[in-house]
């Protein structure tokens, strides 16, 4: 009778032991809301005609990227070819990494996972604007082996792993960045508390190409294992929310990103995410349609629809400035707002609807619809922007499949990525008075 209270208080011990050491080890402190302040991606243009144009010409060849990224995962790579990556982006935060820490401007993809950042020894580095991280500086970096789960999430990316593991990224423009898949310290933003161990990062000693220029290094904000919001995990409540100020914004102001708890928008308007197994980084948003002037533009029911191959759907994406949509959507689309605007487009090279600006133009108004009843309602900022100082035109092209609500679409607007609800939301706002 002793012996089986003994055993039974052994049992009891046995089964405490786990439970208190797993809760101890995820024993931390939610970060109350901590701000990062994006700033927009310019490449030295002169002036604001210039940055616009080159942020359309990014916009259409990351579309094309994503493109033959979505095309790629739905039929497999050829053997002959590396897998093509999405990974860049238009706004750039601050971050730093390793023990002594040290900073570099990163690049935020919401449509890829890795961070990465530059190390010495270089293999092959492009020159950034501060000093290359070095790991045998710093006391808190770790390899990861080639057992770690975080190191089959590189999926295809991964590169002949033996002890350690090691990616390669190719990505659609011809960069390409390779290295050790590693462990390390990271702070965002400033001030205290924002520091965070055990982060697995790509440590990358060779870098081609020109698709990085700005950043030195790339944060991944997509929905797998490695991004950044899925590795803080509760830490920051699973949600990040931005608000972009517009693209034709020439302050010097930057754009909000919050992290953590707190970050809720009362208000807002809230709608399901959608996963997409075979594109898991991607955020998908379920649009119904499109209304113009309050009438439904004549677009086939389903066009926005997630086919179950993976194909089509419709993600939303930060690093994208125009908003893609499926051609069957875009061409009736096109000429329900060419018949809804008594001016005649100007013929431009680049085939976007454009106008000559002028004060009495009466833009329509115009609505995407989702799942559930919510409409987006665009302000004509968010889908008209100039271009070649004097045209207006539609900030909007055609796709072969997927569609993507891109960055112009989402200025002046909050919106929250929550990652443990599989909830969007969003609400208009003034994203220089946050
Ligand atoms: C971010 O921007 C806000 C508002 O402009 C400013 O108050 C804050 O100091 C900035 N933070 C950093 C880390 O630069």
């Amino acid at each position: 009778m002793e012996c089986s209270k003994l055993l039974g208080v052994l049992a009891f011990i046995c089964f405490l032991i786990p439970v208190m050491s797993s809760s101890s080890e995820r024993q931390f402190t939610a970060w109350s809301k901590l701000r990062v302040n994006l700033t927009r991606r310019s490449e030295g243009e002169s002036n604001s005609a210039e940055r616009l144009r080159s942020a359309v010409d990014r916009s259409k060849r990351r579309m094309n990227t994503i493109e033959a990224f979505v095309e790629q995962q739905i039929a497999g790579p050829l053997d002959t070819e590396t897998p093509i990556r999405v990974g860049s982006g238009e706004f750039l935060m601050s971050v730093a990494v390793g023990t002594p820490s040290v900073s570099f401007e990163a690049i935020v993809d919401t449509g890829s996972d890795l961070i990465w950042t530059q190390c010495m020894p270089c293999q092959s580095c492009y020159t950034q604007p501060t000093p290359i991280f070095d790991p045998s500086q710093s006391s808190s970096y770790s390899t990861v082996s080639c057992t770690d789960s975080l190191c089959d999430a590189l999926g295809a990316f991964q590169t002949g792993c033996t002890s350690d593991c090691t990616f390669d990224y190719m990505y659609g423009d011809g960069s390409e960045t390779s290295g050790d898949l590693a462990y390390e310290s990271f702070s965002i933003g400033s001030g205290s508390g924002s520091m965070v161990q055990g982060i697995a990062f790509g440590c990358s000693h060779d870098n081609q190409g020109r698709g990085f220029s700005q950043g030195s290094g790339l944060v991944g904000l997509g929905r797998g294992s490695l991004s950044l919001i899925s590795q803080l995990g509760s830490k920051v409540d699973n949600k990040f929310s931005y608000c972009l100020l517009p693209i034709t914004d020439s302050s010097s102001q930057t754009s909000p990103l919050f992290f953590g708890e707190g970050s809720s928008l009362s208000g807002a308007n809230t709608i399901p995410l959608i996963k997409n197994s075979v594109n898991p980084s991607f955020w998908y948003i379920p649009v119904t349609g499109i209304t113009l002037n309050g009438n439904p533009v004549n677009i086939p029911a389903g066009t926005f629809d997630l086919q179950s191959d993976g194909s089509g759907g419709m993600i939303i994406d930060s690093g994208t400035t125009y908003t893609y949509l499926n051609e069957v959507a875009y061409s009736p689309l096109r000429e329900a707002i060419q018949s809804s605007i008594d001016v005649t487009p100007v013929e431009d090279s680049s085939g976007d609807l454009c106008y000559q600006k002028s004060d009495n133009m009466a833009l329509p108004s115009l609505a995407f619809n989702f799942h559930g009843g919510a409409n987006y309602n665009l302000p004509p900022e968010n889908f008209f922007i100039p271009q070649y100082g004097d045209l207006l035109c539609l900030a909007m092209g055609s796709s072969r499949g997927l569609s993507i609500f891109g960055n112009v679409q989402q200025q002046n607007f909050h919106i929250l990525y929550d990652n443990a609800q599989n909830t969007l939301s969003f609400k208009p706002t003034k994203c220089d008075s946050l």
